[in-house]
């Protein structure tokens, strides 16, 4: 069976709807699920429209490709962990840069592919800005794969003269396009080709080696962005107008995503854009900043349910220490223990909270907490003033009031939760250690601040049980 060239672009229709139905769907937690069934549908469509359809001549290539790539990419899915998640999405991204980067070159010395004039500039100008996009999405995305994954270490590397390397390295990759433009040769070339990929792969390893870790989510949604761009440019190469649709799609929606974490950090989209932003961010922590700098109050499981017990209003904030401990459902528990006292419990979720956009909300949804009652930051830090108890479950760097009141902290100017303001707050951690940005956290020497040292999840089992043995 073989599809005609007008089926296939039927079925590419009806796949670029579902892909942006999909889109629309992921846009809240009650559509999420809808909203993925959609893009799979979707892709289901375009891959079978693809492969029957008139310009794919033999089949069996394809089928080993599918089998070996879909066994790697079902196994990392069933394996990896919720925390690691957005190290998978970085090395995913990496791979969409690595294809465009092949394709380019494929389609540069594919004997088969003859345009002459205006056509073969044009062609050759979506090879360039191909290759150009990919290597860039693919060093840059192999980066942030180490740096989220703890290989590499999140302290921003600053080499002397950093813009100036980079605006050379841009009017080096222009002047090598006009020259490779004007190439009479393929062997010339293929050289001017392989001089632009150094430059990108190096830029792309530059970019995000000189970014700290607490500015390490903007980038991750930019270098998604940027892997929407590259199979765009690859789409143009191959003249498949899905994927250019479909490139285009992800490329918006990651820059969309990149600026409204911009701004939920207080940080610059045009700063992000050309790399090496906030480069005050994410410094290593100095030594010795894991230490106690003050005097801490720790407070037991038990008394921690006697304070939530006495309570008329709670707010849980939760962190990526809530996920690593894999605590939601335990905080499920307890929030629906407090709500049949007739406590008023509420979630606040920092935009940045954990390890990736929306991480929080889709834990907080897979533990069955009421949507109704999870409130972005914007909606409910005016809240904490008359709140008895602010319960924070391994959050860290979203709840430091230094970012307000310390100029010199990499965080600065970052919003926060401000669960200071709260009538107690009460933080659970393992130790003294600080987040991911590295800085201390002043928040734990507050007065009104309790600490509930240990595991988040065994310490909210115990505060379960409490709550539950107190009646
Ligand atoms: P963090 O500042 O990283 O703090 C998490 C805290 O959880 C740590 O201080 C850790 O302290 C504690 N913790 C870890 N495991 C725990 C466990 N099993 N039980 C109890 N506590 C545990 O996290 P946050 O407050 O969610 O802030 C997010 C940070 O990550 C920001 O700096 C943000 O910029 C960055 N970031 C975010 C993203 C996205 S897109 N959201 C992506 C990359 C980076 P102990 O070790 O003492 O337990």
């Amino acid at each position: 069976m073989s599809f005609s060239e007008g089926l296939v672009t039927v079925s590419y229709i009806a796949a670029t709807i579902l892909f942006i139905l999909s889109l629309g769907g992921l846009s809240s937690p009650e559509t999420a699920r809808r909203g993925n069934l959609y893009g799979m549908i979707g892709m289901a469509i375009a891959i079978i429209a693809t492969i029957l359809g008139p310009r794919v001549s033999s089949v069996m290539p394809i089928f080993i490709a599918m089998l070996i790539g879909g066994s790697i990419g079902g196994y990392a899915a069933r394996t990896v962990k919720m925390t690691e998640m957005p190290e998978l999405v970085a090395a995913m991204h990496s791979l969409v840069g690595l294809a465009a980067v092949l394709i380019g070159f494929a389609n540069y010395w594919d004997s088969t592919i003859h345009f002459e004039g205006v056509e073969k500039a044009i062609h050759e100008t979506e090879i360039y800005l191909g290759i150009l996009i990919g290597a860039v999405t693919f060093s840059g995305s192999v980066i942030a794969f180490g740096k989220l994954s703890g290989r590499i270490g999140g302290k921003p590397m600053l080499l002397p003269g950093r813009h100036m390397i980079n605006l050379t390295g841009l009017i080096v990759v222009i002047i090598v396009a006009k020259l490779f433009l004007g190439a009479e040769s393929g062997v010339w070339g293929s050289f001017l080709l392989m001089i632009m990929t150094g430059i990108a792969l190096a830029f792309g390893v530059h970019m995000v080696m000189a970014i700290g870790g607490a500015d390490m989510p903007v980038v991750v949604s930019m270098l998604n962005s940027y892997s929407g761009w590259a199979a765009a440019a690859t789409g143009f190469m191959l003249g498949n107008d899905l994927l250019i649709v479909t490139g285009a799609l992800v490329g918006s929606s990651g820059a969309i995503l990149s600026y409204i974490m911009c701004r939920a950090m207080n940080r610059h989209f045009i700063a992000v854009i050309a790399g090496g932003f906030g480069t005050g961010g994410g410094t290593a922590p100095a030594a010795g900043s894991g230490e106690p700098q003050g005097e801490v109050t720790p407070i037991s499981a038990e008394e921690t349910a006697e304070v939530l017990r006495q309570a008329s209003k709670v707010i849980f904030v939760p962190g990526y220490g809530m996920a690593v401990a894999q605590a939601q459902h335990t905080v499920f528990e307890i929030q629906k223990a407090l709500r049949e006292r007739g406590i008023h419990v509420h979630f606040a979720i920092h935009p940045v909270a954990g390890r990736m956009p929306g991480h929080m909300n889709v834990l907080l949804a897979e533990a069955k907490v009421p949507y109704d009652i999870v409130a972005e930051m914007d909606e409910i830090n005016h809240e904490f003033p008359e709140t008895d108890v602010a319960m924070v479950i391994g959050a860290n760097d979203i709840v430091n009031p230094g970012a307000q009141d310390d100029p010199g902290s990499p965080i600065a100017g970052m919003p926060v939760l401000e669960v200071w303001k709260a009538k107690t707050s009460i933080v659970m951690k393992r130790s003294m250690a600080s987040g991911y940005a590295g800085v201390d956290n002043p928040l734990f020497y507050k007065e009104n601040n309790r600490m509930l040292f240990g595991d988040a999840k065994k310490m909210l089992d115990e505060v379960l049980a409490a709550l539950r043995a107190g009646g």
